[in-house]
């Protein structure tokens, strides 16, 4: 990162624009953590080395995405190598995953000790260069045997499962981790891979699921609750066993799609709310007040599950914040049953949820439109309807063609606008932790592989040393962490 200073001055001045209003690192408060992620699928390769068996991610991507993870950035092997580009951009925190069937191979049972090296090593990495880590113990990656066992979320067997293997991680690596997020986008991965579409896990795609009305299959609500009560059992297990001498903090994440009417009419209004409702109110009302919101209790009646009193007891206050993963903002548009959502994958949920959602960009083809103000929506909207929680910004971030130039000045746009749409969220009283983009370098990607990457330093994926570089976005985040330049 020798030509730093020279690319901020010149960013500085490239970037003069104004359509946010000026602002630097030091307008955020010290402990704001300002970080970048990856995942272990996506990033450490090293699928079948020392010890760790197969999940459900390395066997849909063998299946069905014509590319895999077996490589990816080869973050296993070049972790250090990482840990020093972090260092030098003045990264302040790093979110990563861990590998549940690395450590624990086929998901119970004796720990993998080659598998807990390499996570002991990665944070003793981080912390001898200051970076604080931020472990996401569970990013899609399912010990296949699990699945194979019991199938995986829709059983109740996962709750026990995934509790054994926290209580392993915070054990072991507690001591150097403050940060916890138990699992990744929790809805998403509930509607995309329990609902309609590929299953996470299988060949065919057809392994459980019977959808054939239009409506989500139950199976999607079933894996979104045991999540729930996953979450919230490792969690009391941190705070009963760990808390009071570790010192950290838990938290789930969830996808949070900005939400906006795509008309002024009632009728759009309406069915926002109710969007709103199945995207978010899905976990944190729960989370928050102990059970599911009245809008999709009413639509879905007897195919969402129900809390005893004891289970909302235990979920409710279950998480010391939110993590927000949030890419664009679509707009919504009042649909009521029946009527099927014209899309092959996840059709089931938006039907459920009676609203057409169109995209500010083509998602489809992985163009995604920068809408901060989409942002700072679901943070007001987090901090009035759900006692305005604690929240990390866990992943934001734009795709863009993998072979396009290390000039992505688009992303370097979008970042610097998503920041400021974050201080503006501060400004309004919501109670903001941590940034974190989306992602520190580019990765095997779930659905497109390595077509498309959202990462601040290319990788060479055809190189077989994976060499990584410098894009644009990566000396502006530095510039922007140590100060150097100026956002106006
Ligand atoms: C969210 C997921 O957590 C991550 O795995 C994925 O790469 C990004 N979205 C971008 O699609």
């Amino acid at each position: 990162m020798k030509h730093f200073y020279l690319f901020s001055i010149i960013l500085a001045i490239v970037l003069a624009t104004s359509y946010i209003d000026a602002f630097t690192r030091t307008d955020f408060s010290e402990d704001f953590l300002f970080g970048a992620a990856t995942s272990a699928y996506q990033w450490e390769g090293a699928v079948d080395e020392d010890g760790r068996t197969p999940s459900v991610w390395d066997t849909s991507s063998h299946c069905h995405n014509g590319s895999n993870g077996d490589i990816a950035c080869d973050g296993y092997h070049k972790y250090k190598e990482d840990v020093k580009l972090m260092a030098d951009m003045g990264l302040e925190a790093f979110r990563f995953s861990i590998s549940w069937s690395r450590l624990i191979p086929n998901g119970r049972g004796p720990i993998n000790p080659k598998g807990l090296l390499f996570y002991k090593n990665l944070i003793k990495e981080l912390r001898s260069h200051g970076i604080e880590p931020h472990v996401t113990l569970y990013h899609y990656d399912l010990p296949q045997s699990l699945e194979d066992e019991y199938g995986g979320w829709i059983n109740r067997k996962i709750i026990e499962d995934f509790t054994a293997f926290a209580d392993v991680c915070f054990r072991e690596f507690g001591d150097d981790v403050k940060l916890w997020t138990t699992i990744n986008e929790a809805t998403i991965f509930a509607f995309a891979f329990y609902g309609e579409g590929i299953k996470f896990g299988h060949c065919s795609p057809t392994k459980y699921i019977n959808c054939s009305t239009g409506n989500s299959c139950m199976e999607t609500y079933i894996a979104g609750h045991n999540m729930l009560l996953a979450h919230a059992s490792a969690s009391s297990l941190y705070k009963l066993k760990y808390k009071s001498k570790q010192r950290g903090s838990i938290g789930l994440s969830i996808f949070s799609l900005g939400l906006s009417p795509y008309t002024n009419s009632k009728d759009d209004e309406i069915a926002t709310q109710r969007a709103k409702a199945f995207l978010y109110g899905w976990m944190l009302k729960p989370l928050v007040y102990g059970d599911y919101p009245d809008e999709m209790k009413r639509t879905l009646g007897s195919r969402l599950p129900v809390f005893s009193e004891e289970e909302s007891e235990k979920v409710k206050g279950s998480s010391d914040f939110v993590g927000i993963i949030h890419y664009t903002t679509v707009y919504v548009t009042n649909r009521p049953a029946p009527y099927i959502f014209p899309s092959s994958t996840n059709k089931g949920f938006f039907t459920d949820m009676g609203a057409y959602i169109i995209s500010a960009g083509n998602s489809s083809s992985f163009e995604w439109e920068a809408t901060p103000w989409g942002l700072e929506g679901v943070l007001e909207h987090l901090k009035q309807s759900y006692n305005n929680p604690p929240i990390y910004i866990l992943e934001n971030g734009t795709p863009m063609k993998h072979d396009s130039m290390l000039q992505d000045t688009p992303r370097v746009e979008y970042i610097q606008a998503y920041i400021g749409a974050v201080l503006n969220a501060i400004k309004n009283g919501s109670d903001m932790r941590g940034y974190f983009v989306w992602s520190l370098i580019d990765l095997y990607e779930i659905t497109v592989g390595y077509t498309t990457s959202f990462g601040m330093y290319y990788v060479n994926f055809s190189d077989p040393g994976r060499k990584r570089s410098p894009k644009l976005s990566a000396f502006w985040y530095s510039g922007f962490l140590k100060g150097t330049i100026d956002v106006a």
